[in-house]
């Protein structure tokens, strides 16, 4: 939520900011502005609405040259997506101009101190607070800014990746963060200051993230770390992996699309390297220091927001069915707010896409606070989750820009699944023979969503019929009940129709009185053991006169006699059917968003990276 991005060096800064901002733009879009230090002075230019606002706004001044600059991509926290609102603020006497991503929890107590001492807000931000806060501590206590800021954070509660800029060291760019992420690009005579590494990969592949509590000095050719307790540290230099096409469109019209392409690849990354089924190779290299109390545990927790909760149930079922542990699926949110019983022999995991998401952060240290163990599932290298975490697995997707998660979700399902298998075979509940079985089957799963993938053309005719609906209702059972909530939920956040997941079973508690001959249905009726209901609840929806888009295995016929659209996927196990059966309805998904005009990678009010609770 939020991006930053900050350059200092030999370069023109703005050109490298603002095409920063557009790879952090998943991250937040009210609004964006930058921040530039040149002869005449340090100058803010900022807009409401998407940096390409800002780049017009921008065109109408003259000279911003400037080898040092700051820039914001803004979700709203506090106050209204507006030019006042947007960022970078200015401090008091217009010396300092900061940006600042996360939220500070303590800001009306400093605001009504710093109102009593004549202070002047001009937005309703926490962040104008922040920056004003730290310019009192630099006048009062007549030190360097950096001692200003090292002492305003031991006062400040919350969260925040900061970038601050000085009038007065115009070579000088100050970071801190705590719970926010920020990573700082190490180029020749240069640095790169951004939330992720997306904006510095095409200039150098060395990076270095900013711990916890850590303020970074950085100028044109040196950069200096220390704790907010004045301990110099010494960083890792991490090299990165990633490659600049990973992070662009390559020839689809949105991210989204790309990214639900991309899935075969995807699937084969997570999986290479570690399962190879003619030698019966499994191996999760992060599980191998924590085996034993995996293999140990009483129960298995595992805890989440959104599409990696919904990876979570799918793996409830794989743990169950295959481990035989006990697992509870956990939203974060709720989780780390019940104080639950735990204790040393549970075994948590974690599930995130960013590595970032508030709520999930919170549960780990709640979970590590009670002695558990916690092994984290992220697409993020590097991030928050994956640094608190006791050990993981990353799911190997690659950069998801969309904001709608798509590969990842079948990336986190690939990576359970290969768990699940690993601890069901170690624990002796799956025979030697099955076992290899399902290894085989899964080496097959890229190729079988690669077929899936080829229904694009009739799901975009399903798409025409049905794009001015305004409820679906998406029901599945066992492993297609995730399947069910995660078709609902990309179709509601990308297209704004209203609609609901249901284990199919529950539809006659009540959803059923929603059915009429206006109301599309989505059933997830492959053949697995719980078909013959499902056909069941088909029937019922039919006699309701509701229009029935069936998922089916392929050469199913007798779906196909009672449901108005049957899109027709290759058969697997059922353990793996949700890697296929989720594929079509993020391809409807995004026909219909893009058929109704919706910005289908950046949908209204949401942000990809959730870092506020
Ligand atoms: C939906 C979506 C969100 C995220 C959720 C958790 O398409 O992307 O529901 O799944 O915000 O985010 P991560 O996985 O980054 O923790």
């Amino acid at each position: 939520m939020c991006g930053i991005v900050a350059y200092v060096g030999q370069k023109e800064a703005l050109p490298v900011i603002i095409k920063g901002l557009k790879r952090l733009e998943y991250r937040g879009y009210d609004s964006a502005g930058v921040a530039l230090l040149n002869e005449s002075g340090l100058s803010i230019y900022k807009k409401k609405g998407k940096v390409s606002e800002l780049e017009a706004h921008l065109d109408t001044f003259s000279s911003l040259n400037s080898k040092i600059g700051i820039g914001h991509t803004r979700w709203a926290t506090h106050g209204e997506p507006n030019d006042v609102n947007a960022h970078p603020h200015y401090s008091a006497s217009e010396k300092f101009a900061m940006i600042h991503n996360g939220i500070i929890e303590n800001y009306e107590v400093l605001k009504t101190d710093l109102q009593n001492k004549g202070y002047v807000f001009h937005s309703e931000t926490d962040s104008e607070v922040f920056i004003k806060f730290i310019e009192d501590i630099h006048r009062n206590n007549d030190c360097s800014l950096e001692e200003a800021v090292r002492l305003a954070l031991h006062k400040v509660v919350g969260a925040y990746a900061i970038v601050i800029m000085n009038i007065e060291e115009p070579d000088t760019l100050i970071a801190a963060r705590k719970g926010s992420p920020l990573v700082i690009g190490v180029g020749e005579d240069e640095y790169f200051l951004a939330s992720d590494a997306t904006p510095i990969i095409e200039y150098t592949n060395k990076v270095i993230y900013l711990d916890d509590y850590e303020i970074a000095v950085i100028r044109q050719n040196q950069l200096q770390i220390k704790t907010i307790e004045n301990v110099e540290t010494h960083p890792y230099i991490n090299q990165l992996e990633m490659e600049l096409e990973a992070i662009e469109k390559g020839g689809y019209d949105h991210f989204m699309l790309k990214e639900i392409y991309e899935q075969p690849r995807s699937i084969a990354d997570c999986m290479r390297g570690r399962l190879d089924a003619s030698s019966g190779r499994l191996v999760v290299g992060g599980l191998r220091d924590y085996m034993n109390k995996f293999q140990n545990a009483q129960r298995i927790i595992i805890t989440a927001c959104g599409t990696s909760w919904h990876a979570g149930l799918v793996a409830e079922y794989l743990f169950e069915e295959f481990a035989r542990i006990p697992v509870e699926v956990e939203y974060a949110s709720e989780f780390r707010y019940r104080n639950p019983v735990l204790n040393e022999n549970d075994f948590v995991i974690a599930i995130s896409q960013s590595g970032e998401t508030a709520d999930t952060l919170a549960a780990i240290e709640l979970a590590k606070s009670k002695g558990a163990t916690i092994f984290g599932v992220c697409n993020v290298v590097g991030s928050s989750i994956a640094r608190a975490t006791h050990a993981g697995s990353y799911t190997h997707a690659g950069p998801e820009i969309g904001v709608a998660s798509t590969k990842a979700f079948t990336a986190q399902i690939s990576v359970l699944t290969l768990m699940a298998l690993k601890l069901g075979y170690q624990r002796g509940m799956i025979a030697e023979t099955r076992y290899m079985e399902l290894l085989h089957e899964l080496e097959t799963i890229p190729g079988k969503v690669e077929r899936a993938l080829q229904l694009n053309e009739q799901l975009i005719k399903i798409a025409e019929i049905y794009k001015d609906a305004r409820n679906f209702l998406y029901l599945g059972r066992g492993y297609n009940f995730p399947v069910a909530l995660e078709g609902a939920l990309k179709l509601k956040e990308i297209s704004y129709i209203h609609a609901e997941g249901y284990p199919a079973a529950e539809m006659k508690h009540g959803p059923i009185a929603l059915i009429d001959e206006e109301m599309p249905v989505v059933f997830i009726a492959t053949k697995d053991s719980s078909y013959e209901k499902v056909v069941s609840n088909i029937q019922e929806v039919k006699a309701r006169k509701g229009k029935i888009i069936a998922v089916v295995t392929e050469g199913d016929t007798t779906v196909k006699n009672m449901a108005d659209h049957v899109i027709e996927v290759p058969s697997t196990e059922e353990a793996f059917v949700p890697l296929i059966s989720v594929v079509p309805l993020q391809l409807l998904s995004y026909h219909i968003a893009v058929m109704r005009g919706c910005n289908v990678d950046q949908p209204r009010n949401l942000a990809k990276s959730v870092t506020v609770e």
